[in-house]
């Protein structure tokens, strides 16, 4: 699979031919060593700090269509989530080797100019995203993503519907207004978690006015890099796989939702919940079926150290 060239972006205006030269030689490498099964490198901090310095990536002042953090119990928010989440435990710093072991590491965490500087970058990139031909074609939208970069928890669906395609944000149909009302009861807001998809573009459906389809092995496995490059930023507490696409697309099983979902997976060292898509709640109104979707929900609230009240431990439960 060729790899793209950088795309032109906001920041080409400070950007030499030279600097651009040797940031496209460097994502090829990298992605190079990914597919071939590399999961990080060694970077030094200052050259991880002199890298986001030459091109003057200033700090975006907010990120348009990002919204602000879940706040930490140690900086109160003034407006906005109705609840706060612990702070995050803080990481070792950077490995200095890369280990001879295949074990996952996580990504040293970058400060907030730079993170939200690589945020960026990603994005321009997917935005203009063509390896995938015949859904560049018939994309009206790539759908990058939408929430918070700092998010603790990060909800993953399959693929941009209809609804999404038109207007560039993922799960903002039924299925996503659904989404939506799972996130609230939980006591956070839509704008506090990062909500991606496995596939950022619209699966097309050649010959059909309407209709979906579950994206091909090969457009997931195009894509994925793009998510892995998200949930690499955003290193989230916790994972909400929402349905078999996002859960074998992430975990590359095939087990089946059923049996998976409610039970702890861990993607790159991250848990994950595999959970019902809200998609197959609306096809199927059973209680029962809500309700095992709210008792995997309740268990990624306990992960968090979310408070759970009596009344939101009960839903969905017979009086
Ligand atoms: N279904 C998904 O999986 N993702 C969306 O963004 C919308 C519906």
């Amino acid at each position: 699979m060729p790899v793209a060239a950088a795309p032109r972006s906001r920041y080409d205006g400070a950007m030499s031919d030279d600097y651009r030269q040797l940031l496209d030689a460097t994502i090829q490498h990298l992605e190079g060593l990914k597919s071939r099964g590399a999961r990080h490198v060694a970077v030094a901090p200052e050259t991880l700090r002199a890298l986001a310095q030459p091109p003057a990536l200033a700090p975006k002042p907010a990120a348009a269509g990002l919204k602000p953090q879940i706040q930490t119990a140690a900086a109160p928010a003034k407006t906005g989530p109705a609840l706060s989440l612990p702070p995050r435990k803080t990481t070792a710093s950077a490995p200095s080797e890369i280990p001879a072991a295949p074990v996952f590491s996580p990504a040293p965490r970058l400060a907030p100019g730079e993170k939200a500087a690589a945020f960026a970058a990603l994005r321009d990139r997917a935005l203009a995203c063509v390896k995938c031909p015949h859904l560049a074609a018939s994309r009206k939208t790539v759908v990058f993503g939408v929430g918070s970069p700092d998010a603790q928890l990060m909800f993953v669906g399959e693929a941009p519907g209809a609804d999404e395609d038109e207007q560039g944000e993922p799960f903002v149909g039924r299925a996503g207004q659904l989404l939506t009302k799972i996130i609230q009861a939980t006591g956070l807001l839509r704008a506090d978690v990062y909500i991606a998809n496995i596939l950022k573009c619209r699966p097309d459906t050649p010959g059909q006015a309407a209709g979906n389809r579950p994206p091909t092995p090969e457009e997931r496995a195009t894509c994925l890099p793009y998510l892995q490059a998200q949930i690499d930023l955003i290193q989230p507490r916790a994972i909400v796989a929402l349905g078999a696409t996002a859960v074998d697309g992430l975990l590359g099983k095939t087990l089946g939702i059923t049996k998976l979902r409610g039970n702890w997976q861990t993607y790159r060292g991250i848990p994950l919940m595999p959970t019902y898509h809200p998609a197959y709640l609306l096809r199927n109104q059973a209680m029962s079926e809500k309700r095992k979707v709210w008792e995997d929900i309740l268990k990624v609230m306990e992960k968090l150290e979310l408070p759970i009240s009596e009344k939101q431990r009960n839903f969905f439960l017979k009086a």
